[in-house]
Order: structure tokens, then sequence, then C-alpha cells
């Protein structure tokens, strides 16, 4: 018999349809008479893709180039109305069709698994509004998160989120997935700062839920519904996002530690001495820094590593006077070190050097990407087990890894439980998922964790998630789904199965 590995080093990659043995639903296929209308309703140039097979690839593969779909067309409306026409002429004629953003999504939610439609929000992207005195941003769902951010910026504010896929993602596509990222510590949940949603339902109705006021208690919050949803709901077109000052005084230090262990006890450290200004607190293993070190040789903040194998933080505070946040780093390093669980660090000593730490951290997942295919898994788990979950993961990989440099990093968001698995292997394969699952989410379940702390569920995790959430919670959800797209043509394949 062969070895996975070898196996896995044999085959190309296949469609979306045939690792997941989806079957296709009764949907109507595109015809000629589908485009013209469409055509009809979206005139401006490059806003109707169609009969270019090379140029509809970019819209039918994920990022991760796990995940491929063949779409014949798409559609990029520019306002609400067209994407109202849209969505009411599909559900008529049960087109199926998938909200597409900044197509950064790691789960395969963002394309299609057969000959959807794509829809993708790029030509949305205006900022309405922004109102400095409450700090509330009002824009299109295509807007570009780190547009938004310098947007604010140049208004002494700033986004609450950050994530490395930043220079692509949309707002909206962040708030379809409830995207989480480094600033979640500080800020918390999109559910939290969203403050309102426009949202087009799957027959069209235009649900205005844009309220800019900070609190509103009438009646349900129907859109919270919607954060999270990864467009199985209804297409989320403009957002009202309340955004934080910009702080006056940022550092970043980057940390080794000798032990996981010690990771956990400098987060309570921080937590102590720098309190209110901590903004982020990340990790990453060892692998992970050598793995980004090695596939990105540009990166410009390049750790020293000595013999011993460390554990890697990025610290961040943010505050509001320079002297205060200073004064309480020494006390925080000086009690670190003293306490051994820092062996060696630097504070950052420029703005460019801050960008160079966050690089090495965010840049991580490109460097998987490089390497080959990666098998992401995004979970929680209890702060402690962190790292037990990853080294469980290496010795379940066993000799594959040995024999055939397959790889198992561990980094993420640690303070808030939140670990990014990931297992680098060259090529996608099934075996290479069949030996990782369901192992790795009846672990999860195991510990009362969560199989997606941040990524959402997509076409990976359909499956898994019927095993780990109670049947009466998936039977609301099924009924809200329904209730809201009864043709079922809102990303079909997606999160249900
Ligand atoms: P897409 O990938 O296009 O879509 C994602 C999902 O949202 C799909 O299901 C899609 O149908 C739906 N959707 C998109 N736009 C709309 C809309 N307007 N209305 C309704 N549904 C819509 N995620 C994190 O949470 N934290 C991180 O730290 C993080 N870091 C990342 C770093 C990198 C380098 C990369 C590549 C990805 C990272 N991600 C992270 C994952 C991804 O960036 C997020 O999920 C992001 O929110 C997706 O936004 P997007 O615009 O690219 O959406
Ligand atoms: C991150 O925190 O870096 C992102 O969620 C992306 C990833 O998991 O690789
Ligand atoms: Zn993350």
């Amino acid at each position: 018999m062969r070895s996975i590995a070898s196996r896995v080093l044999s085959r190309p990659v296949l469609l979306t349809r045939a690792l997941s043995q989806l079957e296709r639903g009764e949907y109507k296929h595109i015809g000629h008479e589908d485009v013209e209308f469409f055509q009809n309703i979206l005139q401006r140039s490059g806003s109707v893709i169609h009969g270019d097979a090379r140029e509809l690839d970019v819209y039918n593969s994920d990022w991760l180039g796990k995940y491929t779909g063949s779409s014949p067309l798409v559609l990029k409306p520019q306002t609400s109305s067209e994407v109202s026409s849209i969505l009411r002429y599909c559900n008529e004629n049960k087109i199926a069709l998938v909200p597409q953003g900044g197509n950064t999504g790691l789960v395969g939610g963002s394309v299609p698994v057969f000959d959807e439609v794509v829809m993708n929000l790029g030509m949305m992207n205006q900022i309405q509004d922004f109102d400095g005195l409450s700090g509330c941003l009002t824009c299109d769902a295509g807007c570009i998160l780190d547009d938004l951010d310098t947007y604010l910026h140049q208004r002494d504010h700033c986004v609450p989120i950050d994530l490395g896929a930043k220079g692509s993602c949309h707002i909206g596509g962040n708030v379809a997935t409830n995207a989480g990222g480094s600033r979640f510590m500080r800020y918390g949940s999109l559910h939290g700062s969203v403050q309102g949603l426009e949202v087009v339902l799957a027959d069209g109705t235009v649900l205005d839920m844009l309220n800019t006021m900070k609190k509103d208690n009438t009646g349900y919050d129907l859109k919270q519904l919607f954060i999270g949803s990864e467009g199985t709901l209804g297409v989320i077109t403009k957002i009202a996002l309340s955004c934080p000052p910009q702080s006056t005084s940022t550092n970043v230090g980057f940390f080794s530690c000798p032990t996981f262990d010690s990771v956990t006890q400098l987060l309570q450290l921080s937590k102590k001495h720098l309190g209110e200004i901590v903004s982020a607190f990340e990790y990453l293993d060892q692998e992970s820094v050598d793995m980004a070190l090695d596939m990105l040789p540009d990166l410009m903040f390049r750790p020293s590593s000595g013999p011993d194998r460390m554990y890697y933080v990025v610290l961040e505070t943010r505050g509001s006077n320079s002297n205060h946040d200073q004064e309480k780093l020494g006390y925080f390093l000086e009690s670190a070190m003293e306490s051994g669980h820092v062996v060696d660090g630097t504070l950052a000593q420029s703005a460019k050097e801050s960008r160079d730490i966050w690089e090495l951290r965010e840049s991580v997942t490109e460097a998987l990407r490089r390497r080959g295919a990666t098998y992401k898994y995004d979970i929680s788990v209890p702060i402690h087990m962190m790292d037990t979950v990853v080294s469980s993961t290496r010795n379940r990989m066993g000799r594959y890894a040995q024999e055939h440099d397959w790889k198992v990093v561990g980094y993420g968001h640690v303070a808030d439980s939140n670990l990014h698995l990931n297992v680098s292997v060259p090529t996608y394969h099934p075996d290479v998922a069949d030996v990782l699952e369901p192992w790795i989410y009846e672990t999860v379940s195991s510990v009362n964790g969560s199989i997606s702390a941040e990524h959402g569920i997509g076409v990976m995790k359909a499956g898994p998630m019927q095993q780990t959430k109670h049947p009466h919670v998936l039977d609301t959800m099924h009924l809200l789904k329904k209730t809201l797209d009864p043709n079922n043509i809102m990303n079909p394949y997606k999160l249900f199965i």
C-alpha cells in the first residue's frame, strides 16, 4: 500500500465539489436570457464578467487555492437597488448566488461550489459619512478595510478590527464572517462595534437597519443575525461602524519565552501591569517563525534564534500618554525578565520597527500558502491547552511529518483562546484531512471549545458543525434560513449541508 504522502504528491488539485462530494441543487443553469437581463441592470464597463475563463478563474478560486468552483458569471453591482434587482430575479428564477467581498476567506465560503453566480461587492466602495463626535463611520460593504483605516487615521480614529488580509478584505466580508483579528482583545467582536446594517434579502427586499446611534432598544436586533451569516441570509450592502479614537502612544514588543506556560504567565503579567493599555497579545511557536523567515526572505524583522526552541509573543499597547505607558511597560518588562518568563525581547523604537514586527506575525499565513497546501484549523480551546493541541497534532502526523517534511505550526490570538493550528503539506488531498478529521473537531468538542473561533464555517466545516452543535440550535438556524431564503439561493452548500 502506498503511503498517504506519496498519494498526495501525485494528485492534482480538485474542484470543491469533488473534494466534498456535494451534489448540485436543482438550480437554473445560466442562459443567454439571464446574462442579458443582468447586462441591462449593470451597464458599467467591467460589471458583468462572462465568457472569459481566465478572468472568471479569479472569482472561482479561493485565497488558499483549496476551493474552486466553476461559475460562468460574475456580477459587480454598484448600488443597493442593483443588488436588489439581481436578487429578486435570481429568487424568481431559482438561480443560486455567492456574495463575495475581497475573497480572502479561509473556509471556502466566498467561492462557488458548482456554477453559482458570483456577486462581487468590490464596486460598492464609497464612504457615506463619518461623525467625528460619535466615531460612527457609515460606508458601503465593498470598502477595503485598510482604506477605511487610512481614512479614519486622517480623522484621528481607527477601525476596531485589524487582520493580515486588511489590504484586500472588505468591511462587508468582515461583517459577514464576524472577523476577529488582533484588535479583538481591545475592541471586542463586530457584534458590538457594528451599529447598523443595510441588507438585501434573497427576494430583493432592502432591510434598512442602518442605525447610527449607539443605543437602540427597539425590538429584535435583527442586524445581529447577519453578522457572521457568511452570505447565507442576504447581501450586506452598507455598514455603520463604531470606530475608536486613534491612540497617541503605541508600543510594540517582541518577546521570547522559554515555554508555552511562560506565554500564559506573560499574558497574566500584561493584564496586571499594563491593564487597559494592552491592545494585542499574539503568540507564535518556533515552527511558525522559522517558516515565515524561511519562506519570506524579505521580512525585515528577523529575531535571532539560539539553540533552544522558543515561543514568541507580539505585544502591543495603545494609550494616550507615552510617559505613563513607558512607565507601565518598564514595570511589566522588569517582572517578566525577573520571573524568567521572558528570556529575550525587543521594543520597537519607531513606527517602522513596529510595522516590521507586525509583518512577521501577519505573514505566517502567506508563508504557509507559499509552502504548499495548508489544512487550517481555527479553534477556540482553553488557553493552557493551546500548545498541547499543537503537539498532539504533531504526534498524530507522526512519521508523515518526518518522512515528507510536513509541518505543523501553531500561532494565534492567545488572549482570546483562539489557536490557529495549521498543517502544511505538499498538496490538498482528502486523505490528509482523514488523518486530522474528525479527530481535531472531537478534541475541540471534548473541551467545550469552538471549531471556528473566527474564520467561519463555509464549505469546510459545514459537516463538522452538524456534529458539534446542539440539534435544537441547528433546527432553529434552519428555520431562520428557510424563512429568509425559502428557495435556498443564498450561498448554498455553505454552513448547512
Ligand atoms: P470573502 O472572503 O469574500 O467572503 C467571506 C464570506 O463572507 C463568504 O461566505 C461570503 O459569501 C460572505 N460575504 C462577503 N461579503 C459579503 C457581503 N457583502 N454580504 C454578505 N455576505 C458576504 N479572519 C479573521 O477573522 N481574523 C484574522 O486575523 C484573519 N486574518 C487573515 C489573514 C490573511 C492573510 C487572510 C488571507 C485571511 C485572514 N482572515 C482572518 C480571513 C478573512 O480575511 C476574513 O474572513 C475576512 O473577514 C473575509 O473578508 P472578505 O471581504 O475577503 O470576504
Ligand atoms: C491570523 O490570525 O493570522 C489569521 O486568522 C489567519 C490565519 O489563521 O492564518
Ligand atoms: Zn486570526
